[in-house]
């Protein structure tokens, strides 16, 4: 045996780690809710659990490649062309390949910061260097710092609207100026993974940006609204070329079939899931106002979850919250965010961060 090691890509080294939210177990092992990973707390649909049962049934056969029934159905949904879909393993792996599309060693991707978690680490395994921007002192995107940071090197623009983790927008009339003001050769991604829980009326619809705008792309995914988190299936809606290159850079056989036929049947649940996602922006308004009625400072959101910013207090925090039952995502240093979770888990949150005010 030779001392040797393999030889690995010098770009890996000091990658930061994606850290997933903590499961629904304390330290103390006893049970609590989880509110760390963005996700949907009501269970699968009747309808939809059928069809994914189903679908299993023949599991010992490769999914359909093109994902085409899927894609058939998001093309109708959108009123865009079908060539203009690309499928992938949840909205991250989508965006993971538009790196590996655009951006390689000596390439610059700007994205917002702090935003979501995977933006760091993608642009760093495509070898690309990242441009992070830091947010406004009101928590949102700062578009025209982001405008300044563009170079004859940027190929890639990050802009996550509502933004993770601290859930705030972009407006129409702000983006619209943006992208007029990028160049036409840098790709814009609007990353939606929340969209469907925006009710701000000023907030543009990606997906009708893009339309007369060959340098944008938005990203959405069926990991949230739609409660389909486990199964990994998200999608692009790009022009041509760009939609081409995703399914060029794309894992053969990525998306299971359980995945692409409980999507198809979501879409078709659309109605009965969208009335789940009402009550959650409901219980996002009583979380919002019981926490600002605290005494908190919390950056108005259009997404699943709230931001707190806590500073060196953010582990305290975290930890007094998972006394109190509930697991929360702390970011060291900065804050913590906290899914929106069923009535029962929002009110243990409400509560410890009532008693932690008190010792503020
Ligand atoms: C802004 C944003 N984009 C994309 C994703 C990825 O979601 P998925 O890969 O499950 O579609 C997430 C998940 O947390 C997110 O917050």
């Amino acid at each position: 045996m030779t001392e040797a090691q393999p030889r690995l890509r010098a770009a890996l080294r000091g990658i930061p780690v994606y850290k997933p939210g903590k499961p629904a177990v304390s330290a103390t092992g006893a049970p609590v809710y989880k509110l760390s990973s963005n996700e949907n707390p009501y269970a699968p649909l009747p309808g939809v659990m059928e069809t994914v049962t189903n679908a299993a049934q023949s599991f010992n056969r490769y999914p359909d490649m093109a994902c085409a029934g899927l894609t058939a159905e998001l093309a109708k949904r959108f009123d865009v062309p079908e060539s203009h879909i690309a499928t992938g393993t949840g909205s991250v792996g989508v965006a993971q390949q538009l790196l590996q599309a655009t951006s390689g060693p000596g390439d610059e991707v700007i994205y917002a910061w702090r935003s979501f978690e995977a933006y760091p680490i993608i642009t760093q395994v495509a070898g690309a260097t990242s441009v992070p921007v830091p947010l406004t002192d009101g928590e949102v995107h700062d578009l025209d710092a982001m405008l300044a940071a563009v170079t004859d090197r940027t190929r890639l623009i990050f802009v996550c609207n509502p933004n993770n983790p601290t859930g705030t927008v972009v407006r129409r009339a702000e983006l619209e100026r943006f992208l007029d003001r990028v160049p036409s050769d840098v790709l814009v991604v609007l990353d939606e993974a929340y969209r469907e829980f925006i009710r701000d009326p000023q907030v543009p619809d990606g997906t009708e940006l893009y339309r007369d705008r060959p340098n944008v792309c938005v990203l959405r995914t069926f990991s949230k609204a739609y409660g389909l988190a486990g199964l990994r299936v998200g999608f692009a809606i790009a022009h041509e070329p760009v939609a081409a290159a995703l399914r060029q850079t794309a894992v053969p056989f990525g998306v299971s079939q359980l995945a692409q036929d409980a999507a198809v049947a979501s879409l078709r649940s659309e109605e009965a899931l969208l009335e789940r996602v009402d009550s959650l922006v409901a219980e996002r308004t009583r979380v919002y106002e019981a926490l600002t009625e605290q005494g908190w400072t919390v950056p108005e959101t259009q997404a699943n979850f709230v931001w707190l910013r806590l500073g060196d207090r953010t582990l305290d925090f975290a930890a007094a919250c998972e006394r109190a039952g509930v697991v929360v995502r702390p970011f060291q240093g900065e804050g913590i965010r906290a899914t929106i979770g069923e009535r029962e888990a929002n009110d243990l949150f409400l509560r410890a961060a009532a008693e932690f005010r008190k010792e503020l």
